[in-house]
């Protein structure tokens, strides 16, 4: 293994070890590439410590929640007594420490050198790292930024005891009583939903017309009539002025001249680039506000310097991050890998009911040209769907007489439901070419393959 402390280059150094930086290193390292990783703090990043994977663990919360009291509407006396908020944080600490442990067993075994400390480009080549035993040199023939990004706030608005980031909010040591949750995106949907299913009033503010707005118009819709149903307040072209905040609540001042008085108020308006104070500038790699931008082998405009994950403009997704990573291994070993496409990557918010898609909305599809047919099967008419007590839909959108553009999935089990369809829109196929694919009953699948019949034209259990 290569010193860091010498003059010896790496194949790869590698800036950042999160979803993108660790999947880099140990796809390198298995194609006999010497590799410096550098971390200052855990290997796995956002969304292993404060991210995807703890969230994750209080939504399966907030799920068994519902689920207790849901039980007397299937026959079961159960009953919602409240979180434990200890019981439940140990749990979701105890699994990232699992997934933690796994990784960095993996990271071990590979032929890694992990360099411990805050890092930053001196030129294309060189990375200067400020370790616990004082500055070390770390050079390599690529240098690969993967920093991430960070929870945004907003002007005047200030990360506190009752103003918080996703980052801050799953820890909270008790279940508020009112909430205020600033931003109708991912984030924001799924602490709502969460935060509901634990017993908060919750109200979102959204600045655009619709919760979600990078999904299709219909899940959006489905979504805030599900959401008003659960008791969870939507406002939606509603822009925050500021907010006040002493010890016992904080009052949250819309444009409008409204406000609303809360306990807890829930910043999720977007994560911005971890691209400061890293020396992109002084290495002359070229940025767009904050972003990284590449071409699509991940190069960016400064030779020998690549890119990958949420500094690449694009969806902010661990999964993108991964597959970034893989891909500039292949690259750099000289595999031609095929460049990863943000339209194939499928998208999931975990919130109740869920949301997944992949591939084009209507809107899209419309605005790029194309002629475009939608088809919704209903979730109702899904007997395994009912019974879960969920529903929703599968939509199509496909070119008229053509492949199946995109597919859009609300409902329970919509997470698990997406990875066939990712199939059929990488692979271009017609409705058509599904339709001979049994799909096992009683499944939530046969959505999918209900759907397809009805974009053929021959609707099993739908109206055409
Ligand atoms: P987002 O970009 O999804 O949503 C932010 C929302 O805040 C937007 O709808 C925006 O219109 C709204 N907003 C901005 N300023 C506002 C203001 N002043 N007042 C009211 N609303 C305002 O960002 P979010 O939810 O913070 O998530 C960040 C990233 O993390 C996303 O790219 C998301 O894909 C990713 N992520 C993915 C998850 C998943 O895959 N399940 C889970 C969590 C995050």
């Amino acid at each position: 293994m290569a010193d860091p402390a010498t003059s010896t280059p790496f194949d790869l150094v590698i800036l950042g070890a999160g979803s993108g930086g660790y999947a880099c290193a140990l796809r390198a390292a298995q194609l006999g590439l010497l590799v410096a990783l550098v971390e200052e703090a855990e290997i796995g990043g956002t969304c292993l410590h404060r991210g995807c994977i703890p969230t994750k663990a209080l939504l399966h919360a907030a799920e068994l929640a519902d689920g207790a009291r849901a039980g007397a509407a299937h026959g079961v006396r159960t009953t919602f007594e409240g979180i434990d908020t200890e019981a439940m944080h140990a749990r979701k600490d105890k699994i990232v420490a699992q997934l933690y442990r796994g990784l960095t067993g993996l990271v071990g075994q590979a032929d890694i050198e992990v360099v411990a400390g805050r890092g930053r480009l001196v030129d294309a080549q060189t990375v200067s790292v400020e370790t616990a035993d004082g500055a070390r040199t770390v050079t390599g023939r690529t240098v690969v930024v993967a920093t991430g990004s960070y929870a945004r706030t907003l002007p005047g608005i200030e990360v506190g005891p009752r103003i918080m980031t996703s980052e801050q909010a799953m820890d909270l040591a008790e279940i508020p009583g009112r909430v205020a949750v600033l931003g109708g995106g991912v984030i924001g949907v799924e602490f709502a939903s969460m935060l509901r299913s634990f017993g908060s009033e919750v109200t979102i503010i959204e600045a655009l017309d619709r919760l979600v707005a990078g999904e299709e118009a219909a899940s959006s819709q489905q979504l805030t009539r599900a959401f008003k149903k659960r008791g969870i307040t939507t406002r939606t072209s509603a822009k925050v002025a500021s907010v006040d905040t002493d010890e016992d609540r904080a009052i949250v001042h819309l444009e409008d001249g409204d406000s609303l008085e809360v306990d807890l108020v829930l910043v999720a308006v977007g994560r911005g680039p971890r691209s400061e104070g890293i020396g992109l500038e002084e290495a002359g790699v070229a940025t767009d506000r904050g972003f990284v931008p590449t071409d699509e082998r991940l190069r960016t405009n400064v030779e020998g310097v690549r890119a990958v994950g949420d500094l690449v403009p694009g969806p902010q997704l661990a999964h993108r991050g991964f597959a970034h990573g893989i891909f500039v291994a292949e690259d750099i070993a000289g595999l031609d890998p095929t460049p990863v496409d943000d339209l194939t990557i499928p998208k999931v918010t975990y919130c109740d009911p869920e949301i997944a898609s992949v591939g084009l909305s209507s809107e899209a599809a419309k605005s790029s040209g194309v002629d475009v047919e939608t088809h919704a099967y209903p979730l109702g008419g899904n007997g395994r769907s009912l019974i879960r007590g969920t529903s929703g839909s599968v939509t199509l959108v496909r070119e008229k007489d053509g492949p199946v553009l995109g597919v859009h999935i609300v409902g329970l089990g919509a997470s698990e439901l997406i990875s066939e369809a990712q199939l059929v829109v990488g692979w271009e196929a017609h409705p058509e070419d599904i339709t001979p694919f049994v799909h096992a009953h009683p499944t939530q699948s046969e959505a999918l393959g209900e759907a397809a019949m009805l974009a053929s034209g021959r609707p099993l259990h739908a109206h055409a």
